[in-house]
């Protein structure tokens, strides 16, 4: 009883996280139609925010076989994933969320740092549903991400594929 009130709690307060960084967010990208700028400024928004984000960026979609590392925080991450290889190219294929609680877990997980042990990674989609890029989150904790944080990513991730749909030069 006591544990899942604690767990409960954390669920909201990370719930109300979301909305004030997605708020932040919407008042930094008033009137910015730069691609590039929005994605790093989201990378680095939802950095600084969140303790459990120990890399935190984007992979652009510049072919349709072929992801290349955007704006990101943290250690290097690696600069090419074909879709459908590694979790990034998993979550490409299918254009859908993976919440991974233990990525040793998952046979194709693409190892940037030695040191990760959960990653959620989300799709990027404009409303009629073209992939633009994937926002990839890693942390060095186990089980890190919670149902809330994929809705909260899920959120901030509609914004930039509606507001840059139009984006050409991925
Ligand atoms: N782990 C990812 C690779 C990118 S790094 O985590 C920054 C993957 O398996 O696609």
């Amino acid at each position: 009883m006591v544990e899942s009130l604690k767990w409960d709690d954390l669920g909201a307060a990370r719930s109300e996280q979301y909305t004030e960084v997605l708020s932040r967010i919407g008042g930094l990208l008033e009137g910015e139609d730069d691609w590039v700028a929005a994605m790093a400024t989201v990378a680095c928004e939802l950095h600084q925010a969140f303790e459990h984000f120990h890399w935190t960026g984007f992979y652009r979609l510049v072919r349709p076989d072929e992801l290349i590392i955007g704006p990101y925080q943290g250690g290097h991450g690696c600069l090419r994933i074909p879709v459908g290889r590694g979790v990034c190219g998993w979550v490409a294929a299918r254009k859908e969320t993976l919440n991974l609680p233990d990525v040793h877990a998952f046979v194709d997980h693409i190892a940037c740092s030695s040191t990760t042990n959960s990653e959620i990674v989300v799709p990027v989609l404009t409303p009629s549903g073209r992939l633009l890029a994937v926002l990839d989150v890693d942390s060095d904790d186990p089980a890190a991400f919670l149902p809330q944080d994929q809705v909260g990513l899920e959120a901030i991730c509609a914004v930039l594929g509606a507001r840059f749909q139009h984006t050409l030069s991925l």
